[in-house]
């Protein structure tokens, strides 16, 4: 596999670039919760400093269905960008129209302009070419560094390649090199997959079910496999239509939780075997016997990769079964065995545990990692990939 990357440009120096990013974090009050995705596409931006060009910077932020909302704007992260790079950054209100031309016109070299969340115009999820071309008109280059999205057909990701010639930052690459390699895995590959809705999994699983060693299940999705082994779940959360492919599912390679923690009807917490689960219990997280059980796995793995917490972390009676996982991927990686960890919220437990660094790869995508992983169509990836 090839990459069409940002490297290869000849004469790359003074040319105006439309640099596609994933700057799609979490804003409160104004405020950026999480700038991890900022700071991933730097060395795509500091490169196109060096060189002088003139960057015109499109992202989306949420899903505003093709209109405009204030509380989607990407000010708040046009004014971070410019705190983190030092440099006055120009922030447009609006992506098209006569306000972004004429900015852009005036711009010199090395500069950086912010134009406003495409998602405010239809064009952009409806994957225009309309919309992609007048884009387009402000450039000399495209260069995608949005991984996290690239799962989408959109006008920014996809048409637009149809109007310039179309290249890979930085970030993009190594997310691709880095998946790719796990895609590769050394023997023996465990697969931790958490979170609340198999559904989103399901792909995943499959995809992997011949190659993983082991695939080691937690969070609410779990429970669609006890009820489907015929065990009381209480009033834990499990999704009827998944009960289905649960019940179907061969369990060679699939690790289930062999105890649990739980919450009953006055709110008092419990280890409790998955067998003894009461009408009034819901599972929150999983237990010290089930960590020993994974850590056994994961200590011997050549390859880990990990999507979706084990619980819910984000309350501090429930984060111990993610958080020792963090800990124990974390341990492993980097040397001894590859570890890549993907989506939002197991970045965000792996982060508590003060050892992000000690991962191979901490993928910037949720549902793009999720897609490439299961060798889904990737079009923000295509002419960039062959
Ligand atoms: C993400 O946060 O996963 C990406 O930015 C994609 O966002 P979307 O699911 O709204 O397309």
């Amino acid at each position: 596999m090839k990459i069409n990357s940002i490297r290869k440009v000849k004469r790359l120096t003074g040319k105006k670039v439309l640099l596609r990013v994933d700057f799609n974090v979490p804003i409160e009050n104004g405020k950026i919760k999480d700038e991890y995705k900022i700071v991933q596409t730097l060395p795509t931006i500091r490169l196109l400093l060096r060189h002088r060009c003139k960057i015109i910077i499109i992202t989306h932020l949420g899903q505003p269905g093709g209109q405009k909302n204030d509380k989607l704007t990407v000010k708040p992260i046009a004014r971070r960008l410019g705190v983190i790079l030092n440099m006055k950054i120009e922030f447009i209100d609006g992506c098209i129209g006569l306000s972004a031309g004429t900015a852009i016109g005036k711009m010199k070299k090395g500069e950086i302009i912010i134009l406003e969340n495409l998602r405010f115009e239809p064009g952009e999820e409806k994957n225009t070419g309309k919309f992609a071309k007048e884009l387009a008109k402000y450039a000399d280059i495209y260069v995608n560094d949005a991984f996290g999205v690239s799962h989408r057909a959109q006008a920014s990701l996809s048409a637009i390649k149809n109007y310039l010639p179309a290249y890979a930052g930085l970030l993009l690459e190594k997310e691709v090199t880095h998946l790719e390699k796990a895609k590769r895995s050394a023997d023996p590959l465990i697969l931790i997959v958490g979170g609340a809705k198999i559904k989103t999994k399901i792909k995943l699983i499959e995809k992997f079910k011949n190659k993983a060693h082991r695939i080691l299940l937690g969070g609410a999705l779990a429970n669609n496999f006890f009820k489907a082994h015929g065990l009381e779940t209480g009033r834990s959360l499990v999704d009827e239509e998944s009960i289905a492919y649960a019940s179907k599912r061969g369990c060679e390679n699939l690790v289930l939780p062999i105890d649990v923690i739980t919450e009953n009807g006055r709110a008092e917490t419990r280890v409790k075997s998955v067998n003894k689960i009461e009408k009034d219990e819901a599972i929150f997280d999983i237990g010290p016997e089930t960590v020993r059980l994974y850590a056994g796995f994961i200590k011997k793995a050549a390859t880990i990769i990990w999507n979706g917490p084990m619980g819910r972390f984000e309350d501090s009676r429930y984060k111990h079964g993610t958080l020792a996982i963090a800990r124990l991927v974390a341990a492993r990686s980097t040397g001894r065995a590859f570890g890549l960890v993907g989506g939002g919220e197991t970045v965000e437990a792996l982060k508590m545990t003060k050892m992000i660094d000690y991962v191979d790869w901490v993928s910037t995508g949720g549902g793009a990692t999720l897609t490439y992983l299961e060798g889904g169509k990737m079009p923000g990836l295509e002419k960039i990939l062959y």
